[in-house]
């Protein structure tokens, strides 16, 4: 019986060090298997004094079960943790070197359209987003520019089956929303647009942020402030800034608008009185309310802003060029 217990306690032992299955299973045939200790020890109760066997014989079951029962039990902690004690890797090596990281960082357009948003939330405007695939009556005709009309060649336009584009400006989201609020609004909508454009100052994607604010007694006065407010905003310093006439369908009177950088004036905007006949086209009255709306490049602010010489740079995902926006 001593040797018996001896071999009890190095197989529970054995049984707790086990680090796989095949193991658990190795020491099981050696203690309880057809020729293992115990069952040998069993079979050996014949060669004892009749008078001993009952008691000997229920202390090697005893055993047999302690066995048994330690045996499931790391079974189960094995499978629990598995991967990692098969692998190994459950000692961590505090001393080795770490490796090295290679930190992110935003996208300078994504720097800017948050910068962006942040300006008019602070001052109450919401942000509405509208869909990039939009169907010509938003994109066009809706904002007075019909099927012939020759403001359509200068969109350069990406056509898409069943009459819809890819928008070529944010200007469709200010009809889906006169669409579906009531004045007074105040929104700007950031996005995605498509043209056949490809120069040091063009892309074929790039981001438009359109704004847009009817109420009763909105003027010219109104549009110039909010321009001229934002883009010193933006720019954190005093650049300057110009209006110059121009034409919009969707727009009377209307301009665009210069910024000056390190390489001259840059156009970044069209902006205008909202023309009265797009807003009774999208259920406003011209009569009760009016309205201005400007769309301006983020890309190109993005640009003057952190002195980028050419806009293509900015769509390429060259890691050097990004690297710089930390
Ligand atoms: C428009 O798209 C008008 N929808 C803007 C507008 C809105 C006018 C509301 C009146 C009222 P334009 O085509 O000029 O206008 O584009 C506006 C701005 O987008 C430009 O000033 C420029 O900053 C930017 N832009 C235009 N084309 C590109 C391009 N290919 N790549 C990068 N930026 C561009
Ligand atoms: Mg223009």
């Amino acid at each position: 019986m001593d040797t018996l217990n001896d071999t009890f306690d190095s197989t529970l032992r054995s049984v707790q060090q086990a680090q796989t299955e095949k193991e658990l299973d190795d020491i099981r045939v050696q203690a309880l298997g057809r020729k293992g200790a115990f069952t040998l020890a069993l079979r050996g109760l014949k060669d004892l004094p009749k008078e001993q066997r009952p008691a000997v014989g229920e202390e090697i079951n005893r055993y047999k079960k302690s066995i048994e029962t330690a045996l499931s039990e790391r079974r189960i902690e094995l499978e629990s943790g598995a991967g990692e004690n098969k692998s190994g890797f459950e000692e961590i090596d505090i001393s080795l070197p770490s490796r090295a990281r290679f930190k992110g960082s935003l996208h300078p357009v994504t720097q800017a359209l948050t910068r962006i948003e942040d300006i008019f939330l602070n001052v109450g405007y919401d942000v509405v987003l509208g869909p990039e695939i939009e169907d010509e009556y938003h994109n066009f005709e809706a904002l007075n520019i019909p099927a012939e009309h020759p403001a359509r060649d200068m969109h350069d336009t990406f056509y898409l089956t069943d009459g819809q584009v890819l928008r070529t400006h944010t200007s469709p989201v200010q009809i889906r929303t006169m669409e579906t609020r009531k004045p007074p609004i105040h929104i700007i909508c950031p996005g995605r647009v498509y043209r056949c454009d490809y120069d040091r100052t063009h892309t074929p994607m790039f981001h438009q942020v359109e704004g847009l604010v009817v109420d009763r007694g909105v003027s010219f006065a109104h549009l110039k402030h909010t321009v001229i407010e934002f883009i010193h905003s933006f720019f954190e310093e005093s650049v300057e800034v110009r209006f110059r006439p121009s034409y919009f369908p969707f727009t009377e009177p209307s301009a665009e608008v210069d910024v000056k950088g390190a390489q001259g004036w840059s156009e970044v905007m069209g902006c205008g009185m909202v023309h009265p006949r797009v807003l009774s086209m999208s259920g406003v009255d011209p009569n009760e309310y009016s309205g201005f709306a400007f769309g301006f490049g983020a890309d190109r602010l993005a640009m003057l802003k952190f002195g980028i010489r050419d806009l293509r740079l900015m769509f390429e995902n060259d890691l050097r060029f990004l690297n710089q926006f930390h």
